[in-house]
């Protein structure tokens, strides 16, 4: 039996920091509605040079020194994006360029948007366990900074750039368990951010529908846990660590409830970073391995939840 596993993480913030003290000053908000509605206090911004490539590139390098693998081992590269630096080439293949590895294939998903990095772990966990492929590297990575209205309370307090990594390897000992992927193009108008084209009447922003997005992400994320559970025959008690999309912490607290854990054994970085869409859950990952929280041998359930919409997650042995 082969199974994909997590040889290593690696992530990427921007160096600025945005607060919501600094936000105050820019529209009619305040730390303390952020705060309460949100769970979010700061989030990182891009700078005029870096773009999902450049912090692909960051993130994708600290995950293969981690893993120990050689960027020439790399047998696949997956970056989920909605927030391209350019339509295309995409990400993957301006990331493929940086790394110097010219010839395996390289792809982003692009619209998949907070669900894609669940889709790209799927996508790569496919081809391992099928033997087609023996390493990956999966990324999110985003500036969802450039596209955001940042005159418009109601969406621009709540996102931050940033990308994390992971490099999949092909092993004969439990890693990836099941992956489970979903989308709902009913629910399209809740989430959206159109393209900007020259026939556009001007930027295109995202455009978001918070309050109904937040009863179908915490309905849509219960039934996700128990297809999870169920497809391993596994009780929640077993579960170690959630390690959820970072969109609220009140969806988070809902899904953390749902699973019976302490607040301790989940993957919290929304507070620092806000919502960085399909780099959040690789995100949290990295960091909560780096300080050493989780561990080798734990059982970790992922999930990811956004525009489309589209939902996915994932139960790893670590
Ligand atoms: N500062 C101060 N007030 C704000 C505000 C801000 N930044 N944004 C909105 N408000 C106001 C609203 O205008 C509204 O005022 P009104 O009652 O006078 O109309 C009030 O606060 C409540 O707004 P509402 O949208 O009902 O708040 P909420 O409790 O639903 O919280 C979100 C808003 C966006 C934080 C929440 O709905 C959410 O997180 N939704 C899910 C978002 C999500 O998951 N997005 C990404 C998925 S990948």
């Amino acid at each position: 039996m082969i199974y994909s596993k997590i040889l290593g993480t690696g992530s990427y913030l921007p160096e600025k920091v945005l607060t919501n003290f600094d936000l105050e000053k820019m529209v009619d908000t305040s730390n303390d509605w952020i705060v309460e509605r949100s769970g979010i206090r700061e989030r990182h911004i891009a700078a005029a040079d870096e773009n999902a490539a450049t912090l692909a590139e960051k993130a994708a390098r600290a995950a293969l020194d981690t893993a120990g693998v050689d960027a020439k081992e790399i047998d696949m590269i997956i970056v989920s994006s909605t927030t391209p630096h350019l339509v295309f080439p995409s990400t993957a293949c301006l990331l493929q360029e940086k790394l110097g590895i010219a010839g395996c294939p390289a792809f982003d998903l692009n619209a998949t948007a907070c669900a894609g990095f669940m889709y790209g772990l799927s996508i790569a966990d496919q081809y391992i366990r099928t033997g087609a492929i023996k390493k990956a590297l999966v990324i999110g990575s985003e500036v969802m900074s450039r596209v955001v209205d940042w005159s418009d309370r109601t969406t621009c307090v709540l996102f931050g750039d940033g990308s994390g990594a992971m490099v999949l390897g092909a092993s004969n000992e439990p890693g990836i368990l099941s992956t489970h992927l979903h989308a709902d193009g009913t629910h399209k108008d809740v989430l959206y951010l159109p393209q900007t084209t020259k026939s556009s009447p001007e930027f295109e922003t995202v455009k978001m529908m918070g309050n109904q997005l937040f009863k179908l992400a915490v309905n849509t994320l219960g039934s996700l846990f128990d297809e999870t559970l169920a497809a391993n025959n596994i009780q929640k008690s077993e579960i170690d660590w959630l390690v959820p999309h970072q969109a609220n912490m009140r969806i988070i607290e809902a899904m953390r409830k749902k699973l019976d854990l302490p607040m301790e054994r989940v993957a919290i970085t929304l507070d620092k970073q806000g919502n960085t869409s399909s780099a959040s859950i690789p995100l949290a990952l990295d960091e909560a391995v780096r300080d050493g929280r989780i561990k080798r041998g734990q059982l970790l359930i992922m999930e990811g939840f956004g525009g489309g919409l589209a939902w996915g997650s994932a139960l790893v042995r670590y």
